[in-house]
């Protein structure tokens, strides 16, 4: 039987970070951890603070689309408060992270499909919302959150099945949240330190992209693309060559792999 308390001492404690994991508050239920822990920075909750939630309610996605998390899976937000400059790069350090604590525990494979979803054997197995509250040229909080498809059967989850997969249902076996969320934790705060120093993070995150030289189509707010996908931007934008031979960058959207 796997040990998978996600209490706030399960999580923090021996954890081999600075700040990011530090303070942990734990709910059973919660509609949105994100929105917990949007406020919970309003109030000025100390950096690295983590909301982790047994199951999600009202889980919410990109693009205003919802988010399943019932129990087994992992639902957290992590509390940050960036230079701006710094903002286009949480996603980087966060598709990263997930993927690196998927490859340390249980040893499946994992790849990031442009901008931030984390794929193993071609299917989604863990979503990222970034939000943030930006004035001028401050921010005033940025949340990171993070949901993973952790032990899940998704034969009972039919509404996901023929996109998604779970960890569980991959390797055979539950998997430990507890073990994940603090190697998650703990590639995060790596990374995100890692950031001063230059365009590391940026270049890990673009070759591990599965979407780079594909045919792809991509979605953008009314407007679909098609082209290759040939690159990204240091702002982690898309570079798509179309058909026509010109480049066009795309700020943000939903890539499907042509063929
Ligand atoms: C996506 O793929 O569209 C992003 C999904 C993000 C889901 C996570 S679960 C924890 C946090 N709380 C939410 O309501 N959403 C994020």
């Amino acid at each position: 039987m796997i040990e998978d308390s996600l209490s706030p001492t399960a999580i923090t404690d021996g954890l081999a970070t600075r700040f990011i994991g530090q303070e942990v508050s734990y709910y059973p239920s919660l509609p949105s951890t994100n929105d917990v822990a949007k406020r919970r920075a309003q109030e000025g909750a100390k950096q690295g603070t983590v909301i982790i939630a047994e199951e999600q309610t009202a889980g919410r996605g990109r693009i205003r689309r919802s988010w399943l998390s019932p129990r087994g899976s992992i639902a957290l937000s992590i509390i940050l408060y960036p230079p701006l400059a710094y903002l286009p790069s949480l996603i980087m350090v966060a598709s990263l992270a997930v993927a690196g604590s998927i490859e340390q525990v249980t040893g499946l494979k994992a790849q990031i499909k442009w901008p931030n979803d984390v794929l193993v054997n071609g299917k989604k197995v863990c979503g990222i919302l970034v939000e943030s509250d930006v004035r001028g040229n401050k921010v005033d909080y940025a949340v990171i959150g993070i949901g993973v498809n952790a032990n899940l059967k998704l034969s009972e989850f039919p509404q996901i099945a023929p996109m998604a997969t779970s960890l569980s249902q991959e390797l055979g076996r539950n998997v430990s949240r507890r073990e994940m969320i603090r190697s998650l934790l703990t590639e995060a705060e790596r990374l995100y330190l890692a950031l001063p120093a230059g365009d590391s993070v940026f270049k890990q995150w673009r070759d591990n992209l599965v979407t780079l030289g594909k045919k792809v189509q991509v979605s953008s707010g009314e407007a679909t693309y098609k082209g290759t996908a040939e690159s990204v931007a240091s702002d982690g934008s898309l570079l798509l060559r179309q058909p026509d031979g010109s480049l066009l960058k795309i700020v943000a959207g939903d890539v499907t792999l042509r063929q």
